[in-house]
């Protein structure tokens, strides 16, 4: 049953949005537990409104303590186990990752965001190393403009994407009105009512798009390792 993580260091990289949209996503085919490990808890907050989907349960991380059988409980209830952390590395984030099936590392094409990326990367291979297994992990861009990239947007995603070491989503969370009127309103995009939010229809194909990506690299990871096995 997989576990996704959400990690970056840098608050503000997208980690809660995109953790609740691929969470929506998945609930509309499967069971989905969120663990929410951010110490806002905007996601407990969220799930207090309305429109929250059926198969979708919210579980609030209560400390560092907990977090090995929070995520072990979900997994053993529900196919699909996500889990969005705090904004600071921490052995919180290390038993998360220490059990996760995916790392997520959302971005924003920002040199800031990069760095704190490339330090993700390199906590996920030292958690590699203590629990001696390969934890796949994957860089999404997010937030990131439709039209109109800035120069060192392009020059930043062109960087990462040329990196061989680097996993890198195709797809990419674009800055949208209906990613952030989710956490106003409650419900998953699909809940929006399309007369109130801009362009909800390429919101909702984005949502989409990034779910099915993830479905596949889950896929592609779980072959990878049993041709090695
Ligand atoms: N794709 C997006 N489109 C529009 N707003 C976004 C998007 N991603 C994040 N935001 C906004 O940016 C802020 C930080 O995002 P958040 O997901 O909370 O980041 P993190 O969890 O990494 O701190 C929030 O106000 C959120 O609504
Ligand atoms: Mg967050």
């Amino acid at each position: 049953m997989p576990t996704i993580t959400f990690a970056n260091s840098k608050g503000g990289s997208g980690k809660t949005t995109a953790a609740l949209l691929l969470a929506c996503e998945l609930a509309e085919g499967a069971p989905v537990t969120i663990i929410d490990a951010d110490p806002r808890h905007p996601i407990s907050t969220w799930s207090r409104l309305p429109n929250k989907p059926d198969r979708l349960t919210v579980v609030t991380n209560q400390s560092e303590k907990t977090i090995l059988d929070e995520i072990e409980s979900a997994a053993t209830a529900d196919p699909f186990v996500i889990v969005d952390l705090e904004g600071t590395a921490s052995r919180l984030s290390s038993y998360a990752i220490s059990q996760s099936d995916l790392v997520i590392i959302p971005m924003k094409e920002q040199q800031q965001d990069a760095l704190a990326a490339i330090d993700v990367a390199q906590e996920i291979y030292r958690d590699m190393k203590a629990v001696r297994r390969t934890i796949p992990f994957s860089v999404l861009f997010t937030q990131t403009k439709v039209v109109a990239k800035s120069r060192t947007a392009r020059l930043i995603a062109t960087q990462f994407r040329a990196n061989e070491s680097l996993q890198i989503f195709n797809t990419e969370i674009n800055e949208r009105d209906a990613f952030s009127a989710i956490f106003a309103v409650g419900g998953g995009v699909r809940s929006l009512n399309p007369r109130e939010v801009n362009n909800l229809e390429a919101a909702v194909g984005n949502a989409r798009d990034f779910a099915e990506e993830v479905i596949r690299t889950l896929r592609q990871n779980a072959d990878a390792a049993r041709e090695v096995a």
